[in-house]
């Protein structure tokens, strides 16, 4: 894994648009592997503006998405595909067919992953997947577990991250119990990976992953065993390393 340390988030963003921008660059028709969250909206920013500015194209590129909570629906405020949209594929004009997302109202929730991954495979597997950290180490919603996970998954969130995602929800509204996930087995077959971490809350889970042993109790210790990982972080996810 390669390990990339900036002084600061705005720099670690850039980093990340940077890399992304350059696979487009590279193969117009990249499959590419998004995140929510927090992380990803400084670098959908930059990757949003070198569009307007000519220089990137994303017309032909074909997007999935780690993950939607279950039990919302694509208006949902909270879902991520509502977040998606708003925060990246309106302003790149994207058709809905280049974008998907897991169904967080599918009746079936474990044939509807098998049909994500499926659907992935059948696109080609992911030139390069997106990745945010955990507070306790988890990608994707592959939360801390006695084993690691395979294929996409419905997971039932740990307490730690629905009182980190508690933010973006009204108050008075339930954060799902349960998510649609990309598994580890899933994540790990994309051909290149770029996680970006940034803020001091990310440090310990930034540590483990880096300087710990492999293990499911912090699921994103397996980009160790990844041929093409790059972490990119902030001074202050790295302040323990
Ligand atoms: C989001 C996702 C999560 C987040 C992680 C960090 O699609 O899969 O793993 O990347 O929870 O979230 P932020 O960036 O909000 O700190």
């Amino acid at each position: 894994m390669n390990v990339r340390v900036y002084p600061n988030g705005d720099l670690a963003s850039i980093a990340a648009a940077v890399l992304i921008a350059g696979q487009v660059v590279d193969n117009p028709r990249s499959v590419l592997g998004l995140a929510t969250g927090s992380t990803p909206l400084p670098i959908y920013r930059e990757l949003i503006a070198m569009a307007h500015r000519g220089v990137l194209d994303f017309q032909n590129v074909t997007t999935y998405n780690l993950d939607e909570y279950a039990g919302l629906g694509p208006d949902h405020p909270c879902s991520y595909r509502r977040f998606m949209q708003e925060n990246l594929f309106s302003h790149l004009q994207m058709r809905p067919e280049q974008i998907h997302i897991p169904n967080g109202l599918a009746e079936d929730p474990d044939a509807e992953c098998r049909a994500y991954d499926a659907a992935i495979a059948a696109a080609g597997g992911l030139d390069l997947q997106l990745l945010g950290l955990g507070s306790n180490g988890h990608i994707g919603f592959n939360e801390p577990a006695p084993h690691f996970t395979t294929n996409s998954y419905c997971v039932r969130l740990s307490e730690q991250t629905r009182r980190d995602n508690r933010r973006f929800f009204a108050e008075g509204e339930q954060v799902p119990t349960h998510a649609l996930t990309m598994g580890i087995a899933s994540i790990m077959q994309a051909r290149r990976i770029v996680l970006v971490a940034t803020g001091p809350n990310k440090a310990q889970a930034v540590k483990r992953m880096v300087d710990g042993p492999v293990d499911p109790m912090v699921p994103a210790s397996i980009l160790q065993m990844h041929r093409h990982a790059t972490i990119l972080l902030d001074a202050d996810a790295a302040a323990l390393l």
